[in-house]
């Protein structure tokens, strides 16, 4: 069967790296951006979580994020069963580092210490003066009784430590993340519609010179350069696939 074989193909390969996105939270609760019941286009409109729109009116901006998060971060959110496969396959030694387009933070929750976050932590704020990173319960708060935006100590502006529509990626992320996807033998790209570069066009720097299996619901930019396409739930297959990992 398709498991088995990228079980095979993980299992043979020195390196191994992950690369996922919103479908692999979509079994914690967490709408995906797009697809069945995507969130962009229905219910909000990405240009208003644009940069610019964060420069012209950072109060509206902050109205809207905590819709936004009540939209994405539902009470009680934890991970589940695909989360947990990778943190196992990580500690089993298999999986080397996920790097994740999520900004939910539980892929960590789960237990994976090698994360490399490339859309950054919806958990975090960031100052736009003078840098400082801190939770962002505090700052929700206070936004959300009417203290628009949120300010630092320091009278900076807070912004949610994600990367916007407009913005370039955290460097070291992204310089870590191409790494991983030149260096892996066996790389899995799972729950991502692979529409937002850079992002999407690692799995085709890794099936460069290892093998790539995308794990995904519906079709991906991916496909034709993957060895293996498991159109399966990634609650069901990453689970099967550490399963016959560790069997062998
Ligand atoms: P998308 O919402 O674009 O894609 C999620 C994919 O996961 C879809 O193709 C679904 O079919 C699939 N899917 C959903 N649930 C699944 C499940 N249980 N098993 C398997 N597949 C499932 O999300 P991303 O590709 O992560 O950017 O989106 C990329 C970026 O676009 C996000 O990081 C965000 C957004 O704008 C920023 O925040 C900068």
């Amino acid at each position: 069967r398709e498991i088995a074989r990228v079980a095979a193909l993980v299992r043979d390969a020195e390196t191994v790296g992950v690369l996922t996105g919103a479908g692999v939270s979509t079994a914690s609760g967490i709408p995906s951006f797009r697809g069945e019941d995507g969130i962009w286009g229905s219910e909000f409109d990405p240009q208003d979580f644009h940069r610019r729109r964060f420069d012209r009116d950072p109060a509206g901006f902050w109205r809207d994020r905590l819709d936004l998060h009540d939209a994405m971060r539902p009470d009680g959110v934890e991970p589940n069963a695909a989360h947990r496969a990778l943190a196992d396959l990580e500690s089993a030694g298999v999986v080397d580092a996920v790097v994740t387009q999520n900004t939910d933070g539980l892929h960590q929750d789960a237990g994976s210490d090698r994360v490399i976050e490339l859309h950054g932590n919806a958990e975090r704020v960031a100052c736009e003066d003078c840098g400082r990173r801190s939770d962002a319960s505090d700052a929700r708060r206070r936004a959300a009784d009417g203290d628009l935006p949120p300010t630092c100590e320091c009278g900076g502006v807070l912004k949610p430590d994600v990367v916007l529509f407009g913005e370039q990626l955290p460097p070291k992320a992204l310089h870590d993340a191409r790494d991983l996807a030149e260096r892996s033998d066996a790389f899995l790209a799972v729950g991502s519609s692979l529409t937002v570069d850079p992002a999407a066009s690692l799995p085709a720097t890794a099936a460069r010179d290892g093998s790539l299996v995308v794990v995904n619901l519906d079709e991906t930019r991916a496909d034709d350069r993957a060895e293996v396409v498991l159109r399966a739930d990634v609650t069901d297959a990453l689970p099967a696939i550490a399963e016959r990992v560790h069997e062998a």
